[in-house]
């Protein structure tokens, strides 16, 4: 993670419209990991992490940016729903699962780095692990000449095979040494012992009905984990991906405000939702948890909540949860140009996303520049007169104005659709003044 805060920030603009403040608290918070982490390492053990908490109503972009930084990062990074967990001792997922989760998105990581650093011995495992199904071997006492030309079958037979010229053949693949892995930090610990019984299961059912014809094209995939397998030391891996996670993880979590009591609602408090703040408390301010990976201490994690917090409010949070993102960032609502804007400069914007969608038909939309500020427009009234939704406006605003294009779009192949700014009004205006009807359809 070697990004300047202002490449960071820079690289979140193409995807996230305004909200400056989140992406340069955030971009600085990524920086300090790096400083961190080149620093002796007694320093090192001193300096914590600062959690953010993000606070900013429904469709606004905090889910978006963590998508994005998800995607950026090269640091083990998982995005988690608050909502999703239960206290201990409940049925459900518990709140250290995500910490075995950030272990297992590490651990994936570092492994695709080894992959990658010995991609040629895998490559010529399974190359000639094919070669070897496809040529049968020569005997023993095979003359010399005749072992000449076997060697020239050999090298055309391997540039066959790299050059896929062999995808369609069969060869039959041994499946004993194939791992049946499961994904165990989905299950809570009760189920791990289930888990054990049916890899059991699955190994005595591999051991029965070993052989199988797969064709070269799939035999290179299967092989390939199994060269993985064979050559990448998983106990290194593991170790070196606890570590990563242990310095540099991150963990969004998100709706954190679903986790929140309203102190309005007293005498209706839901204990299990302060029970997964409770569990949340030495998780983020640093504890040991034990994962089939080894123990790894969650002092350094770098957490970044999340939450639109219209029912409540960050202080409905216990107390000592709060105090562990001191960091506050809020994210402000959208304005029209803010809405036009995400419309036309971003990435992969809802114009861009439709106009693919409908050139599968073989319809030309073209949106015009005007259309496009009305749509802005209209979305950000919407907004105002009945619920803020923020971005998501746009959404249910851009399928009003398409829903018929779209439906018949089937019989205009090879025709151009202009959306102008009338369009936009024809099937908007009506809607959108009208209180009670915007209500239901936008
Ligand atoms: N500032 C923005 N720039 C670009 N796109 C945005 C922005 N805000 C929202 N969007 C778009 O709107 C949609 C909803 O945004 P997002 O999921 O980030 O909302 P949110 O803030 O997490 O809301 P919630 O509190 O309801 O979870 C996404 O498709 C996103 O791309
Ligand atoms: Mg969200």
């Amino acid at each position: 993670m070697d990004l300047t805060p202002k490449q960071t920030v820079k690289y979140l603009d193409d995807y996230v419209i305004s909200q400056q403040d989140a992406k340069k608290t955030i971009a600085l918070a990524l920086r300090t990991r790096y400083r961190r982490m080149q620093l002796s390492p007694e320093l090192q053990e001193e300096i914590m992490p600062k959690n953010i908490l993000m606070i900013g109503s429904t469709g606004v972009g905090k889910t978006e940016i963590s998508r994005r930084l998800a995607k950026m990062m090269r640091v083990p990074f998982i995005k988690v729903e608050a909502s999703k967990y239960t206290e201990v001792g409940f049925v459900g997922r518990d709140v250290e699962s995500m910490i075995r989760d950030l272990v297992i998105n590490s651990i994936s990581i570092v492994k695709a780095e080894k992959e990658e650093e010995n991609k040629d011995k895998i490559e010529n495992y399974v190359i000639n692990k094919i070669v070897e199904k496809l040529l049968p071997p020569l005997p023993e006492a095979a003359s010399q000449s005749k072992k000449d030309d076997y060697q020239k079958l050999l090298i055309a037979m391997e540039k066959r095979v790299v050059d896929g010229e062999m995808d369609d053949k069969t060869v039959e693949l041994e499946f004993d040494k194939i791992h049946v892995e499961f994904d165990d930090s989905s299950l809570p610990p009760e189920m791990a012992k289930v888990q054990e019984s049916f890899s059991k299961i699955f190994e005595t059912m591999n051991k029965e009905d070993n052989k199988k014809e797969v064709s070269v094209k799939d035999a290179k995939s299967i092989l390939k984990l199994e060269a993985s397998h064979k050559l990448l030391d998983m106990t290194n891996i593991n170790t070196t991906a606890l570590k990563r996670a242990e310095d540099g993880g991150i963990i969004f979590l998100d709706e954190i405000d679903k986790i929140a009591i309203s102190a309005k609602s007293q005498g209706r408090n839901d204990p299990s939702k302060e029970g997964v703040q409770r569990d949340l408390l030495p998780i983020v301010e640093g504890s040991s948890v034990t994962t089939k990976y080894g123990v790894i201490n969650t002092d350094h994690i770098l957490f970044i909540a999340a939450g639109a917090f219209h029912l409540t409010k960050p202080s409905d949070l216990i107390p000592e949860l709060q105090g562990r993102f001191p960091l506050r960032v809020e994210l402000e609502s959208l304005t029209e140009e803010t809405l036009y804007k995400i419309l036309t400069q971003t990435q992969n914007s809802l114009l861009k996303q439709y106009e693919a969608l409908l050139s599968v038909e073989g319809l030309k939309l073209v949106f015009e520049d005007e259309a496009i500020r009305a749509m802005a427009h209209l979305a950000h009234k919407a907004n105002e007169i009945t619920e803020d939704i923020g971005a998501r406006r746009l959404h249910t605003i851009l399928e009003k104005i398409l829903e018929d294009i779209s439906f018949d779009a089937d019989e205009h192949s090879g025709e151009e659709f202009i959306i102008d700014a009338n369009l936009v009004h024809e099937k908007l205006d009506m809607v959108v003044d009208d209180d009670d009807l915007s209500r239901y359809i936008l």
